[in-house]
């Protein structure tokens, strides 16, 4: 699908590298997009995006398929599915979810996420879940593409041209719209009130301006992308919501500063990863969900007992976990359901850094290319 880019999509406009350019469009990208989404806290997603309450009744199992940076935002609506809807939803990578019985069956939806909406295996999954009777839904950045006009429903992410390799900006407004589509879905089946819903949207309405916050301290990111660009290894980590932001940061990072680099979920640590701690390794906690902080400074402290840097990313308001960090990141307060929105921005951030510092292709890293469409 050829998409059309405008002259000013197709420059950078003055950033040295499209990602940096895209990394500063969040604010304005995603102020556009909450504000499409709803009139007046009403939620607005399109008949041809949401399901109809009968449509709602005749399903039983909710899966979310996906790639990469996509898959990441599909787990954020994983949890904002089940924490809202009170739904268990089955969340499966596109190229595993192709070749397991996953039990898909004509009253389970299904939902891709896609930036391209050509990503061979997230299209594979989709005519696999088809074929079978499933509802489908398509979160997409590519009007007209593949797997939007293939699935019965598309809510499409309006991020604008994204050229990157690396996902930035296709990642923040899929999750925007997993959770409109998770509050939706939670309305209609009377799981939370239009009050809960206007409360998550305003405090969604702060985000943009709170990313803007986070990008005046871009020089203290390049500081830690300067100290941590020549080590053997990278690992971030972090407990359920934190866990998911770990591992978006984890591929940011790996993929364009080539640093091996892994997300493990914190309460692993002493299941093995730990074994790979040593002196000066450089580990970055993600820690805002409040009902497990405390666990996550113990995971803290037993990493600053092997050794390890601990870069910990945390709110305002839990400044405390500096306790437990050698360096800390703190990031405006905000409810834990949108913490995603934020702490990605310092990874974002910390792997632009490291890129341009070693002297990668930033735009273009090896090996990869913006869409997968060949498996
Ligand atoms: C993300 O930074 C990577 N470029 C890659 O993981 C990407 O998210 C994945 O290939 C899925 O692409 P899609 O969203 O276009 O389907």
């Amino acid at each position: 699908t050829e998409v059309n880019i405008s002259a000013a999509d197709a420059s950078k406009e003055g950033y040295d590298h499209f990602l940096i350019k895209e990394i500063y469009e969040q604010p304005r990208v995603l102020r556009e997009v909450i504000s499409i989404k709803h009139n007046n806290y009403v939620i607005n997603l399109p008949l041809e995006g949401s399901l109809s309450l009968e449509e709602l009744k005749n399903i039983n199992k909710i899966y979310i398929t996906a790639c990469g940076t996509a898959f990441h935002a599909g787990e954020a609506g994983k949890y904002a599915i089940e924490n809202l809807a009170k739904i268990p939803v089955i969340s499966e990578i596109a190229s595993e979810f192709r070749y397991k019985n996953m039990f898909v069956d004509d009253k389970s939806l299904v939902v891709f996420v896609s930036q391209s909406g050509e990503t061979a295996d997230t299209l594979a999954a989709l005519r696999k879940a088809k074929t079978i009777g499933a509802k489908t839904l398509a979160i997409t950045n590519v009007v007209g593409s593949s797997i939007s006009r293939e699935a019965d429903k598309v809510v499409y992410c309006y991020a604008g041209p994204e050229i990157s390799v690396a996902s930035t900006k296709a990642y923040t407004t899929q999750v925007i719209s997993l959770y409109f589509l998770a509050m939706d879905i939670a309305l209609k089946l009377k799981e939370i009130t239009q009050d809960q819903v206007k409360d998550i949207i305003q405090n969604m309405e702060k985000i943009p301006s709170q990313i803007e916050e986070i990008l005046k301290h871009k020089d203290e990111f390049k500081k830690i992308a300067n100290s941590i660009k020549d080590a053997k290894s990278i690992f971030y980590t972090g407990r359920s919501l934190d866990y998911i932001t770990a591992k978006e940061g984890a591929l940011k990072l790996k993929e364009i500063s080539y640093i091996h680099t892994e997300a493990f979920p914190s309460g692993e640590l002493k299941h093995g990863s730990i074994a790979l701690i040593e002196e000066g390794t450089p580990v970055i906690s993600v820690a805002t969900q409040s009902s497990i902080l405390e666990k996550t400074i113990s995971n803290n402290q037993e990493l600053l007992a092997r050794g390890a840097t601990v870069i910990s990313i945390a709110e305002e308001k839990n400044k405390f976990i500096k306790d437990s960090s050698d360096v800390i990141i703190e990031i405006p307060d905000t409810i834990d359901l949108l913490t995603p929105l934020l702490a990605v921005i310092p990874e974002q951030l910390i792997a632009y850094y490291a890129s341009v510092l070693l002297g990668n292709d930033v735009d273009k890293p090896r090996n990869l290319a913006k869409s997968v469409t060949v498996e």
